[in-house]
């Protein structure tokens, strides 16, 4: 067993050399389906929640190193509006990763200038879970360097029919005129209002699909799947995906890279 991960690993490190270059377009936003952690643990005779656990060392070195290379914004897919449907003692642990995360963590991101955000339907987070997020945020929200935006019972289905229900309401009220209504104006309903839409996504574990994942602002974003297990992901694999980001050429639609000119 031990030999398979062993050449595993190894054959990531060959192949990570072929495509070894300058990092020479860093992407703005990464965003990230961090998945295989179920796997990766059932791999090793160990218990789902233990890949959990390993997986919070992936976070810290992916936000580290996303954050060195000149990332602006990094979002991490922590939890679905659909994880809510693994068993109880899977999702109580999940709901305990931000508060285990922060307090090994915080001091690191405060030294980083990392600022802590979190998007989602908080209505159904334990409250200790929320009071160690507003922490984070709150001691974090001068920073100006990166973002590390988590999305946290986030869906997007549900957060575009709540981006609905409020436009309408708006609407009703006086407060938005519908003839208005543009992209850049639904934008402005969402969830990640103030934030770029991602220019790379990446999903890792094998699945090559979005689920409900920022599906109204992926429209032109570089995707981007490997195989490898979150647990497993290392600075090389993220490397990879961004020098592979930097060899596509964005159209968005148009003849040129360039999104003015779409
Ligand atoms: C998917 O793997 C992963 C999740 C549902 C949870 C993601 C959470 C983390 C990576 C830790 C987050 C850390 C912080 C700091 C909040 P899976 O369980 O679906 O794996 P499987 O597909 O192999 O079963």
């Amino acid at each position: 067993m031990f030999e398979k991960f062993f050449f595993r690993k190894n054959e990531k490190r060959r192949e990570a050399g072929r495509v070894s270059g300058g990092l020479h377009k860093i992407p703005t936003h990464v965003a990230i389906i961090m998945d295989g952690n179920g796997r990766w643990a059932q791999e090793r005779g160990l218990p789902r929640i233990a890949g959990h656990r390993e997986a919070m060392k992936t976070v810290k070195k992916v936000t580290r190193e996303t954050s060195r290379l000149g990332v602006k914004v990094l979002t991490l897919y922590a939890f679905s509006t659909e994880n809510w449907r693994r068993p109880k003692k899977e999702v109580e642990y999940l709901m305990k990763l931000p508060q285990q995360f922060l307090r090994s963590y915080l001091v690191e991101l405060i030294e980083n200038n990392i600022q802590v955000r979190v998007m989602g339907d908080m209505s159904r987070i334990p409250d200790y879970t929320m009071r160690a997020i507003h922490q984070a945020v709150s001691r974090t929200k001068q920073n100006d360097g990166m973002i590390l935006n988590f999305a946290l019972n986030y869906g997007s289905h549900s957060e575009i029919a709540e981006a609905f229900r409020t436009m309408i309401h708006d609407v009703r009220s006086g407060k938005l005129d519908e003839e208005q209504v543009d992209e850049k104006i639904v934008s402005g309903y969402l969830l990640s209002k103030s934030l770029p839409d991602p220019d790379l996504l990446i999903r890792t574990g094998g699945e090559i699909r979005l689920s409900n994942f920022m599906l109204w602002q992926l429209a032109y974003t570089e995707l981007w799947f490997t195989d490898t297990f979150w647990p497993d992901f290392d600075e090389d694999d993220l490397h990879e995906a961004i020098r592979d980001f930097g060899k596509r050429q964005r159209r968005y639609g148009g003849l040129k890279e360039n999104r003015s000119e779409k």
